[in-house]
C-alpha cells in the first residue's frame, strides 16, 4: 500500500525572497521591525496556517528540535495559550513561566531572570512585562530570539499582526478601510501597535476616546481623532473596542464605568449607523457592559472577536517560523 506524503504549508516564493526572512533582526520587538512587504508576507503565511488548521491539513513542522519559553510577568489567557499552541503546531517544545509580578523587581532582577532562562539554551523567549522596554532589554541580554508579547503600554506587535490577519481574511485587504479604535487608547499597547501597522498597510485609522484616555501627543500623528462616538462611527468599516485598563492608571480618569458605557459603550443601537458589512473587533479580555455590550460581542455576523483569537495562533506560528528559519540566513 502506498502512503500519500503529507500536504504541508510551503514557502510561497524562492528561498531568498522577503517572504521567507521578513525580519531584519533576530527579534520581533515592535511593529516598526516590519515594513509593508514583510508585514504582508507574515500575514499571507499566517493566513495559510489558519486555513491549514481549519481544514485539518498537516503543517510542515519547522520548529522540531526548537524550544520556546513563554516568560510572562503579566496575566494572559489568549496570548500565552496561543504562543504555546503555535509552538506545538509547528512541532516545537514549550515551557510556560507565568511569573508573579510581585516576586520580580525591575532592573537587575529582570536581567538576572533573563540570563537564568537563557543559560538553559532556549531558541526563543516570548516575554510579556509591565514595563515599556522590557523586551528590548531581553533582546540585549539573551542569545535566544525574543518576541515582545506586550511591554507596558508600549507595544504588542503580534496582537497587531493577528488583527491585520483578521481584517485581511475578512475584507481581502487592510488598504482602503476605515478602522476606528475606540476606548482607552492612552494605556493601550494594542492601540499603539495597531495604529502603526494598520496605517502602514494603508488603512485610514481613526481614534475615539474621552480626552483623558487619549495620549498627549496623538494629535500630531495625522490621524482622525474623535471624542464623540456618534461622530467617529459613520463610514467606519471596522470598530476595534479596547478595555479600560484601570491597572495602568495612576488615578481614575473616567467618572464611572456606567457613565463610560453611556458615552462610549458599543451597543447595537449605536452601531446601527454602520454599513451592514462593518465588523467589530476586541483584543480581549472584554468587560461586557462597559466598552462593549454582550449582544455586540456575540453578534453572529458583525463580531470578529473569536476570529481574532483563532488567527492569533496562526499569526504567532508565522512569527515563530520566520525567526527560526532565518537562523544561518542573517543579512
Ligand atoms: C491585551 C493586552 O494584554 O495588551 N490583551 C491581549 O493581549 N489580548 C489588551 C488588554 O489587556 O486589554
Amino acid at each position: 500500500m502506498t502512503t500519500q506524503p503529507p500536504t504541508v504549508v510551503m514557502s510561497r516564493t524562492s528561498s531568498t525572497d522577503v517572504s521567507d526572512y521578513p525580519f531584519q533582526k533576530p527579534h520581533f520587538l515592535s511593529v516598526h521591525d516590519l515594513n509593508e512587504a514583510t508585514a504582508r508576507s507574515l500575514i499571507n503565511r499566517a493566513s495559510d496556517y489558519a486555513n491549514a488548521i481549519r481544514d485539518n491539513v498537516p503543517i510542515e513542522p519547522t520548529l522540531v528540535g526548537k524550544h520556546v519559553v513563554n516568560l510572562f510577568f503579566e496575566n494572559s489567557t489568549r496570548t500565552l495559550a496561543s504562543f504555546d499552541m503555535a509552538t506545538q503546531r509547528l512541532g516545537g517544545r514549550v515551557t510556560n513561566l507565568p511569573m508573579e509580578t510581585s516576586s520580580v523587581k525591575k532592573g537587575e532582577s529582570l536581567v538576572d531572570t533573563l540570563k537564568t532562562i537563557d543559560a538553559m539554551r532556549p531558541d526563543v523567549i516570548v516575554i510579556r512585562h509591565g514595563s515599556a522596554g522590557a523586551a528590548d532589554i531581553a533582546a540585549k541580554t539573551v542569545d535566544a530570539h525574543v518576541i515582545n508579547a506586550g511591554d507596558g503600554a508600549r507595544e504588542h506587535p503580534t496582537q497587531a499582526l493577528l488583527d491585520a490577519v483578521t481584517v485581511t481574511r475578512t475584507f481581502g485587504d487592510v488598504s482602503g478601510l476605515t478602522i476606528t479604535i475606540c476606548g482607552d487608547i492612552k494605556h493601550s499597547r494594542v492601540a499603539r501597535s495597531n495604529i502603526a501597522l494598520l496605517s502602514m498597510l494603508g488603512a485610514d485609522v481613526r481614534l475615539c476616546a474621552p480626552p483623558t484616555l487619549l495620549p498627549d501627543d496623538i494629535r500630531d500623528q495625522g490621524l482622525g481623532v474623535f471624542t464623540n462616538l456618534a461622530d467617529a462611527l459613520p463610514g467606519s468599516d471596522v470598530i476595534m473596542a479596547l478595555r479600560v485598563q484601570t491597572e495602568r492608571m495612576d488615578h481614575s480618569v473616567i467618572p464611572s464605568t456606567r457613565e463610560y458605557h453611556q458615552q462610549y459603550g458599543l451597543t447595537l443601537d449605536r452601531l446601527a449607523v454602520l454599513a451592514p458589512k462593518a465588523k467589530i473587533m476586541h483584543p480581549g479580555p472584554m468587560n461586557r457592559g462597559v466598552e462593549i455590550d454582550g449582544n455586540v460581542a456575540d453578534h453572529p455576523t458583525k463580531s470578529l472577536i473569536l476570529d481574532q483569537v483563532e488567527n492569533g495562533v496562526a499569526a504567532r506560528m508565522a512569527v515563530l517560523h520566520a525567526l527560526i528559519s532565518q537562523d544561518g540566513h542573517q543579512t
